[in-house]
């Protein structure tokens, strides 16, 4: 998959991070981080991190504030992370980068996280390679990716192939490869 797949066009980023966020991946970012020790002393990365809904949680889940940079290969992505006037995005580092080819030392990160991240990406086994590399010994990864399709989800693929066609069909279904 080239490099520019996922890059958004026009202001999806900001509406991605306007109805999206708040709809479905701030929640789920909360579910998650509810179940996460999160440590002040900790070192974080939010891989394919988006506009940094969950390196901004984790900002604002540790007290004194963390060390949390996100990465994400869209430039519109990034771009809406720093323009964010959320404290907690401010204090955020935020970078362009594949997760399968990251710019940080070995052993750099106590904590890394990936939400609805790893199914996109071309090669899922050199990410999780790079995830490891960039990773303490005593560190912990926390993926989620979704089970399967929704029923809503479903529904939506089969109007699309019956009324549109196969191939933006499979592609409404990404999400869940
Ligand atoms: C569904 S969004 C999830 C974003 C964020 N984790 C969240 O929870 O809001 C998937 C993200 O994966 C990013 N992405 C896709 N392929 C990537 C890759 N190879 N390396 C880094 N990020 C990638 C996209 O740019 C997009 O921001």
């Amino acid at each position: 998959m080239a490099q520019d797949t996922f890059q958004l066009s026009g202001n999806a980023a900001d509406i991605y991070e306007a109805q999206k966020v708040p709809a479905m991946f701030g929640p789920l970012a909360d579910a998650m981080l509810n179940i996460v020790p999160l440590d002040a002393n900790d070192r974080d990365l939010d891989v394919a991190c988006g506009t940094g809904i969950v390196a901004r949680k984790v900002k604002e889940r540790t007290d004194p504030p963390a060390r949390v940079v996100g990465a994400d290969l869209n430039e519109g992505m990034i771009g809406t992370a720093q323009s964010l006037s959320d404290p907690f995005a401010r204090s955020c580092e935020w970078v362009v980068a594949s997760a399968e080819d990251m710019p940080f030392e070995n052993a750099e990160f106590t904590k890394v996280f990936c939400q609805q991240g790893l199914q996109f990406f071309p090669d899922q086994i050199s990410a999780l390679v790079e995830m490891r590399r960039v990773l303490a010994d005593d560190g912990q990864i926390f993926i989620t990716i979704w089970k399967e399709p929704s029923p809503f989800f479903t529904a939506l693929a089969a109007s699309i192939e019956n009324h549109i066609n196969k191939s933006l069909a499979e592609k409404s279904l990404a999400p869940f490869n």
